[in-house]
């Protein structure tokens, strides 16, 4: 059965509201669309937690920097479409740029300090255009329960830290990395990696690993098991190592020892293409 499709809040509103009149749950799944595992992850975990499950695919301009892949981020409907339906999923929202952001929209939502280090040091705007967008994605739908992976792990902390502060009604789901049988983290932009960085991608996760491991044994060798961690990814042929840090689970500030939830989060570059990757210790 094909998937319906919504492209405008009101008729995004209509089908919630009628769900609503029948006393069911709904869980909203955000996503840039370019759909993998993870994604349909995020939708069965929708699925587990409510009647209804809503996703949504929309590439938004505003969390990409001007030199960033905005425009050549892989677009493709039909196929988001034929996904989602096979994983459970009810109704896709899939507004215009036009839509979200009409002539004259000027608001824009600053989530405070955990935004400031990691992926916000290197994408100056980048939270900001997220945080607008996700808090625009919550009302226009208002679900009982949304869903994101703990890949983009800074994101998971700001939108849980918005949605608490502006006192939003729903319930954030944090739901875990899905990885290939390789071990490499799924991401829409592994599309980018020849099939040599996509071998050499694989020192992410093992290399990770061991930071975790190191760090289980003795607490308090984090700045040597970062700094290893970074030497071993640059030996295996990444390009450079943007941050490798062992923070505060919650404020993502950097920790000197391991007294509580941690985790461990890394950024590394192959071929332009900036991995990600995060453990929880
Ligand atoms: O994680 C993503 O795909 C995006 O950042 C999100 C949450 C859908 C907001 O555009």
């Amino acid at each position: 059965m094909s998937l319906p499709i919504v492209r405008t809040v009101a008729d995004l509103r209509a089908a919630v509201a009628a769900w609503r009149h029948q006393g069911l749950r709904v869980a909203l799944v955000p996503t840039m669309g370019a759909l993998h595992e993870g994604h349909l992850t995020l939708v069965r975990h929708g699925r587990s937690m409510a009647d209804r499950v809503v996703a949504s695919v929309f590439v938004n301009p505003t969390q990409f920097g001007p030199s960033e892949d905005f425009s050549r981020y892989p677009r493709d409907e039909a196929g988001d479409a034929a996904k989602l339906a096979g994983a459970g999923c009810d109704l896709l929202f899939a507004p215009t740029v036009e839509a979200m952001y009409p002539a004259g929209f000027s608001t824009s939502i600053e989530v405070g300090p955990v935004t400031r280090r990691w992926e916000g040091a290197a994408r100056p705007g980048h939270f900001s255009g997220v945080a607008t967008v996700v808090t625009k994605l919550l009302l226009q739908c208002l679900p009982d329960v949304a869903c994101f992976g703990e890949k983009d792990y800074q994101q998971l902390q700001t939108i849980r830290r918005l949605v608490a502060d502006l006192d939003i009604p729903v319930a954030i789901e944090g739901v875990p990395i899905v990885r290939d049988a390789d071990g490499l983290a799924l991401s829409s932009r592994n599309a980018y990696l020849t099939p040599a960085q996509r071998q050499t991608a694989l020192a992410l996760n093992r290399t990770l690993h061991r930071v975790v491991e190191r760090l289980r044994r003795d607490p308090a060798v984090v700045d040597a098991a970062a700094a290893e961690g970074m030497a071993a990814l640059l030996a295996a042929g990444f390009e450079a190592v943007d941050y490798l840090a062992v923070v505060d689970a919650a404020s993502l500030e950097p920790v000197e020892r391991i007294d509580g939830p941690a985790r461990v989060l890394c950024v590394a570059r192959l071929g332009g293409v900036r991995l990600l990757d995060n453990f929880p210790v």
